[in-house]
């Protein structure tokens, strides 16, 4: 780990660069926004080439642009995530430019869940939930396990949320795919600590992005920091900073954990 660079305004992280990633090859399913693409920026910051994954070309283009302006290397690795074929394809595309992937990031999530009564929760909603959240995480770390395995080597991160951890209000169906995630990424800790490869699962609860912004208005926010001993909404950067470290040789004794980066809001 080396010189730090500052994140932003005061209060926010500074992610450090991680010496021992430069070179890897990631995957960031759902880097082309929010707190994907921040972590994309923080992962090529550290000299990792990076496959930036969504659904729009756009926020791909964007996301892979910004990546570029900072002297990083990126390239797009579009996929809808929840289609087993797509990922396949997505890992092909990857390997005919890079070879295999070191570090899986598999941060795509959302879907049209609603937080409504649970007899209200169409049948709809309830598999966008689990399709793009849990589904879309398994078909990611089973496409990609091979490339891992195949080096003896790697690091996988998934993501959970505040909604796993504590019911929080959010939609009942993304709290239970996210615990879905979580119970996911022990059981391959479990399964190939043995062979070299760690995975942990970074687990947010409010972060401020284009997304979450569009929801809360100021007032809002600011009726929710009460729940916030640190006194703030967390930042793309906050996880991002979290992500790093867990990717790093910094974590290397770190596997199957859960690690809430949620402002002191979650405590288990
Ligand atoms: N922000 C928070 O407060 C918060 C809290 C807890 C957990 N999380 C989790 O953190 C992750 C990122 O959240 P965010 O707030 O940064 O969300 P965001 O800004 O809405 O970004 C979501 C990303 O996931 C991608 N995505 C969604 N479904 C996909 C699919 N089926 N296949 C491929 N890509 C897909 C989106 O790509 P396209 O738009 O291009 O389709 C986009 O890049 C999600 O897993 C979310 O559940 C966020």
């Amino acid at each position: 780990m080396t010189n730090a660079d500052a994140a932003g305004a005061s209060g926010h992280p500074m992610i450090p660069r991680f010496d021992d990633l430069a070179g890897r090859v990631a995957l960031v399913t759902g880097g082309s926004r929010g707190i994907g693409a921040a972590t994309c920026l923080a992962l090529a910051r550290s000299g990792v080439r990076v496959a930036i994954n969504g659904r729009d070309p756009d926020a791909i283009a964007a996301s892979v642009a910004a990546v570029h302006a900072v002297g990083g290397d990126a390239i797009a690795a579009p996929a809808d995530c929840a289609d087993l074929a797509q990922v396949e394809r997505m890992r092909q595309r990857i390997g005919e430019h890079w070879g295999a992937v070191d570090l899986v990031l598999a941060f795509a999530g959302g879907g049209t869940g609603r937080p409504v009564p649970l007899q209200d929760i169409s049948e709809q909603d309830w598999r966008s939930s689990l399709d793009n959240n849990l589904t879309s995480t398994f078909f990611t770390l089973r496409t990609f396990l091979p490339d891992l395995l195949e080096r003896g080597r790697g690091a996988i991160l998934t993501m959970a949320s505040a909604g796993a951890r504590m019911a929080s209000g959010a939609p009942a169906g993304y709290g239970a795919a996210k615990a879905g995630v979580i119970m996911l990424t022990r059981h391959l800790a479990q399964e190939v600590g043995p062979r070299g490869i760690r995975v942990n699962c970074i687990s947010p609860s409010a972060v401020l992005t284009e997304r979450t912004r569009a929801h809360l208005p100021p007032e809002r926010q600011a009726q929710m920091l009460a729940g916030f001993p640190l006194g703030r909404l967390g930042t793309p950067e906050d996880i991002a900073a979290a992500s790093l470290f867990l990717l790093s040789e910094a974590s290397s004794w770190i596997t199957g954990v859960v690690l809430d980066v949620a402002g002191g809001r979650i405590m288990l």
